[in-house]
């Protein structure tokens, strides 16, 4: 399709990221400077950029331009990083690394990285609403809605909410499932729809294929999380690892072992990629990334 390769185009869209969260920022000098200064550093110079990279695989299917799929990706990632800020503080995973630094509130303060989380959340919702992203203002109200639905207790809030209650517990598969499918998966899923609808309209098939595409990568997501989780280092994290056994967090990895899990994440994949067939060469970038996503060693 394109002439640059998977990892030439990854890294463009991880550098644009950069470039667009930086100016969607506030600037560390305005006033309040450390709040400011806080929100930058737990959204940039770091991360994978998965949201963002599948917001633009996404794109391509429905030829969406670069500086929409910028701005929602950009809210997407906002969201994200508020989800990890979160996710660290010590009344959730209480953790001290993350992306190979220092979690927010122990650089800086517990209440500052609960407002930075905050203010990070309420930034990418002023973010999508600020310009266009789609055709029409119906579509863009019906976009924010798809996030806030995938952000709320419907989605990535309900699925952390689920993961705390369950320390300690065994859990079964379809609640495993349930749990990874709402914490991580639903703002993976929400990215791929949100991607394709900011440029022109699919049909009712296509949008249902590939909002099982995202449903499947999302969960498929996390189940590597939790493979490295148990088989990756803290050097090559950027975070601690062996926190979810020593947390006693049911996992793809406690519940079926390693193996399985792997296996399972090959299957979720395959089936992944054979969904995105029917899309061609469209589909390229975004087929590229599933295969990227399972075999990631961070
Ligand atoms: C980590 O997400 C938290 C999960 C949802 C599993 P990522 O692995 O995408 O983290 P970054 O953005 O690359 O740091
Ligand atoms: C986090 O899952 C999911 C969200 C942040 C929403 P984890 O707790 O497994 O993520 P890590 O392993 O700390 O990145
Ligand atoms: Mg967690
Ligand atoms: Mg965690
Ligand atoms: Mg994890």
């Amino acid at each position: 399709m394109t002439a640059a390769t998977f990892s030439q185009w990854m890294s463009d869209i991880q550098q644009r990221t950069e470039t667009a969260l930086d100016c969607a920022l506030p600037a560390a000098d305005i006033a309040p400077a450390r709040l400011h200064e806080a929100m930058r550093y737990a959204a940039l110079g770091g991360g994978k950029r998965v949201r963002p990279l599948l917001v633009h695989a996404a794109g391509q299917l429905s030829g969406a331009t670069p500086e929409r799929l910028d701005r929602v990706a950009c809210a997407i990632e906002m969201i994200h990083a508020y989800s990890l800020v979160h996710d660290d503080m010590p009344c959730m995973d209480d953790d001290v690394l993350r992306r190979g630094k220092p979690t927010v509130h122990v650089e800086y303060d517990e209440a500052t990285a609960l407002l930075v989380g905050d203010a990070l959340q309420t930034q990418a919702f002023l973010h999508i609403a600020d310009a266009p992203v789609c055709d029409s203002p119906q579509g863009q109200i019906a976009m924010i809605r798809q996030l806030a639905l995938a952000s709320g207790s419907r989605g990535m809030c309900g699925g952390q909410a689920i993961d705390l209650a369950a320390v300690g517990l065994q859990l079964s598969l379809a609640e495993l499932e349930f749990m990874h499918i709402h914490k991580t998966g639903a703002l993976i899923r929400a990215s791929i729809n949100l991607g394709v609808q900011c440029g022109r309209r699919l049909g009712d098939n296509e949008m249902a294929s590939l909002d099982h595409v995202g449903k499947v990568i999302g969960l498929l997501f996390q189940v590597v999380d939790d493979i490295l989780d148990t088989e990756a280092d803290t050097a090559t994290l950027g975070k601690t690892a062996g926190k979810d056994a020593a947390s006693d967090k049911p996992t793809y990895v406690s519940l079926l072992g390693v193996n399985r899990a792997r296996e399972l994440a090959e299957e979720m994949c395959a089936d992944a990629l054979g969904r995105l067939a029917a899309f061609g060469d469209a589909s390229q970038r975004l087929a590229e990334l599933t295969r990227y996503i399972v075999r990631r060693q961070f």
